[in-house]
Order: structure tokens, then C-alpha cells, then sequence
């Protein structure tokens, strides 16, 4: 009888594609299917993550619910982010853990399984090589890794620490994955990394240089697959060959993610980004000059310590001149291993309260303003997701997410759709071919 598992995935869609590893690695090695109810589950993961420091915190209580209210004989993993940083201390602080697994050692879920109280956390561990089983849970739309790790050292940001040094994943194993995709369903990829368009940086093997723009070449002449998104670039790295082939290539959706975290060059320089106010502004003016219809999304922290009221306006400023289309905004959350750990100047709660609300309301005035002229607009849409209330949502080329009313057929395909409504984030329309 085959036994069943239940997985918690928390933060980024490197830990979706993680988590479908383990399940395929699960399913494949050891008859598990996976569950919505954690009671009915024989094996219950937690995939954490630990950018910023409530998920922690939030961990504990968790795993303190799953222990009271689990079947008699389930076990409990904790993998992904949290676990490579906390390692041992997870299983001290919760003894009825059976085992803890990193970020960067999921190939191995099927051996820690039945090992007691096995801690696998090697930052060092490389698996950009091994062959993981497929299983994505959507058909339609694929996640595909290209590298693991982040050789930055932003000096606010945990994932080095979690996640290891930076390494590529060899390009025929990139493509060979994509083909077998579009042999699924899928129409469309995503290709995931810290850096994307630092690709070809360091191989482990002895494979050919090539860089991200050959990758992106490569995969463009799979013909069954139309469209390509990729998650997430650098700005440092945008050079104009980056730009030009993201502009030219039809292949390649148009919206880029361009993470500022900050507008001003000082606190960009103490987060050690590697490029200043001016750079980013010139990389997002090179870019909608090539491409005018690019959608433009980004993070950004406020409240770095030290960062005064004036070096803020410089984020409002850049919020200003560059629109984005998407925001994701933090208050700084200082982790642990990290340099701005130890950084002076924190700034006053109340005031990193209010920053945060600032670049919130100016980002809702650019949305609000762009959704304003959509109605009647016509977009190309590419159907994955099926709602309960008879919607079928998907995105345009430049990441607007769209929903119809239709049924399930429409998954996987195209169609024209035309604007009728508008919410804040979802538009909803009608095919109009
Ligand atoms: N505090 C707040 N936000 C952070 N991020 C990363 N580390 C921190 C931190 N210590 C944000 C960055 C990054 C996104 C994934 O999370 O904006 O781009
Ligand atoms: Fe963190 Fe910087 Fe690497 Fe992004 S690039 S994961 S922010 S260290």
C-alpha cells in the first residue's frame, strides 16, 4: 500500500522546484503520494525558508501543531533554508523531529528517511549533477533549475549561508529537462537560480563555457516550447548582450525582475550589490528602449541600518522614474551569519514602519494608474491554473495574470484574451479568439 506525504513549502520557488524533487524522489523510491491533510500523512516536511526572521519563529509553533494532531507513527522532516542554518538545534529544540535536511542536500530524502534523528546540511554537498526523478505539480508549467547556491555576499542576506556556493547545472541536463517538459504539457518554463544571468560561472564537471544567453539560445530552439521565463537576474549582471537577447529573443517573456533593495548608492554599497543608483536606473532605461512593453518588478528593503530619510528618497525616487510593475517590499530583518548582523545605525521601528508603508502606497498609485487603461486591451495568455469558482487564470507575455470563466480544457494552451474588469492584481477578460 503506498504511504503518503504531506509537504509545507514556505518562501521561494526554489523551494516549489525542491520540494517537487522530493516528492519525485519520494514517489519513485519509495511509493509515497502526496496529501493536503498533514493527520492522514505518514511523512510530514516542512520545506522552510529563512530570508527574513518570522518564518523561523513561526517554525517552531508549527512543528509543535504537526506533532500534537499527526497520525500515531508519522515522521517529521525539516528541510530546506532553516535547516541548513539550524542544522542540530532543530532536532534539540524539538526532539520529536526524525530528521533534518538542507537546502542543499535534497537528493537525499529518501536515505535520511530512515536514518533517526539524521542531520544532512553540507553547504558544500553538490548535487548540480545528480539526476532527480520528474514530477512537477502543474504539468503545464515548469520549473526547471539551472544552478544552485549564490556566490554574493549581499551583506544582508542569509542564502549564501543556506544554500552554498554558486554552481551551474550543466547545460545538456538544462535542456534535456526542458524537453521532457514540453513532453508533459508544458509550453512554457521557468528557469530558476540566485543569479540567473550569472550562469556559466562555475561548473563542477569539465563542461563547455557557455554563458546565460547561450542557455537561453539553446532552449529557444526546442520547438514545442513557446515561451521562457527565468527567476531571478542581477542587476549588476545586465549587461547589453543580456538586454539585446532578451529584447530580440520572441521566445523569451517580457518581464524581467530587477531587484533594486535599495535606490541609493551609499546603502547599495554597504549591502555590497555591486552597482550604484545610476547603473540600475541605466540598465532599466537600456531596457525599455529595446524592449517598450517590458514589465518591470522588484524587492526592495528599507530601514538598512544606517539608511537616513534622505538616502530613503532615493528609493522613492528610483520607485518614481522606473514605475515598477510589481513590488515586493521588506523591512530590513537582520539574520544571523550575515555582515549587517553587526552593522550600527538600526533604524527606529516606527520609522521603518512608515517607509515601508510609503513605497506600498506609491507602488499601489502606479498599478492603479496602469490598470486604469486596461480595459479592451488584447493579450496573448497562457492558461495554468483552475479555480473552484469556474475561472481559469494564466499570464500575458509581460506577466499580467489574467483569469477567464472556462473549464479545464483551456489549461496549457493560448488564447486571446480581452480585458473586461479590473482588481488590483488580477484582471479578468474574455477570449476573444
Ligand atoms: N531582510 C529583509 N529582506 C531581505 N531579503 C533578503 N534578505 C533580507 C533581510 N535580511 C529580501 C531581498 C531579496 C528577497 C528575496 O528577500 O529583497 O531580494
Ligand atoms: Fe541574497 Fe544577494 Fe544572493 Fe540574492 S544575490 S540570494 S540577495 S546574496
Amino acid at each position: 500500500m503506498s504511504k503518503k506525504v504531506f509537504i509545507e513549502t514556505l518562501g521561494c520557488a526554489m523551494n516549489e522546484r525542491d520540494s517537487e524533487h522530493m516528492l519525485a524522489e519520494l514517489s519513485k523510491k519509495e511509493a509515497y503520494e502526496s496529501t493536503n491533510d498533514f493527520r492522514d500523512a505518514d511523512l510530514i516536511l516542512i520545506n522552510t525558508c529563512s530570508v527574513r526572521e518570522k518564518p523561523v519563529s513561526k517554525l517552531f509553533s508549527e512543528l509543535g501543531v504537526f506533532n500534537k494532531k499527526k497520525k500515531n507513527d508519522a515522521k517529521i522532516g525539516v528541510c530546506g533554508c532553516t535547516a541548513s542554518h539550524l542544522g542540530e538545534e532543530i532536532i534539540k529544540r524539538a526532539p520529536y523531529v526524525n530528521f533534518v535536511l538542507g537546502a542543499r542536500n535534497v537528493s537525499k530524502i529518501t536515505e535520511v528517511l530512515h536514518k533517526d534523528k539524521a542531520v544532512e546540511v553540507d553547504i558544500n554537498y553538490d548535487e548540480s549533477e545528480f539526476a532527480f526523478n520528474d514530477f512537477r505539480s502543474s504539468p503545464y508549467k515548469a520549473f526547471i533549475n539551472i544552478s544552485i547556491g549564490c556566490d554574493k555576499a549581499c551583506t544582508f542576506c542569509i542564502v549564501p549561508k543556506t544554500r552554498g556556493d554558486e554552481i551551474s547545472i550543466p547545460l545538456n541536463l538544462i535542456v534535456d529537462e526542458a524537453i521532457r517538459a514540453t513532453k508533459n504539457g508544458a509550453k512554457e518554463i521557468f528557469l530558476l537560480g540566485q543569479n540567473v544571468n550569472n550562469y556559466g560561472r562555475r561548473f563542477s564537471g569539465n563542461h563547455e563555457k557557455v554563458n546565460f544567453t547561450k542557455l537561453l539560445q539553446e532552449l529557444s530552439k526546442i520547438d514545442a516550447l513557446k515561451r521562457i521565463r527565468f527567476t531571478s537576474p542581477h542587476p549588476f549582471h545586465m549587461d547589453d548582450e543580456f538586454i539585446t537577447e532578451f529584447s530580440n529573443n520572441p521566445k523569451i517573456c517580457k518581464s524581467m525582475h530587477m531587484p533594486l533593495q535599495s535606490g541609493n548608492t551609499k546603502v547599495l554599497k554597504e549591502m555590497k550589490r555591486g552597482y550604484s543608483k545610476e547603473w540600475f536606473l541605466n540598465r532599466v532605461a537600456k531596457l525599455k528602449e529595446m524592449c517598450p512593453d517590458v514589465s518591470i518588478s522588484t524587492d526592495i528593503i528599507v530601514a538598512f541600518p544606517g539608511e537616513s530619510d534622505a538616502e530613503f528618497e532615493d528609493t522613492m525616487d528610483v520607485m518614481r522614474q522606473v514605475e515598477f510593475d510589481q513590488v515586493f517590499s521588506f523591512k530590513y530583518s537582520p539574520r544571523p551569519e550575515t555582515e549587517a548582523e553587526h552593522f550600527s545605525g538600526v533604524v527606529d521601528a516606527d520609522i521603518a514602519s512608515a517607509r515601508l508603508t510609503r513605497v506600498q502606497e506609491l507602488h499601489t498609485q502606479h498599478i492603479d494608474a496602469k490598470n486604469a487603461s486596461q480595459v479592451g486591451n488584447v493579450y496573448s495568455v497562457y492558461f495554468e491554473e483552475l479555480f473552484n469558482d469556474g475561472f481559469v487564470s494564466g499570464r500575458s507575455d509581460n506577466n499580467i495574470v489574467i483569469k477567464v470563466k472556462a473549464s479545464e480544457e483551456l489549461l496549457g494552451e493560448f488564447a486571446d484574451v480581452k480585458i473586461t474588469s479590473i482588481a488590483r492584481t488580477v484582471l479578468t477578460g474574455e477570449i476573444v479568439n
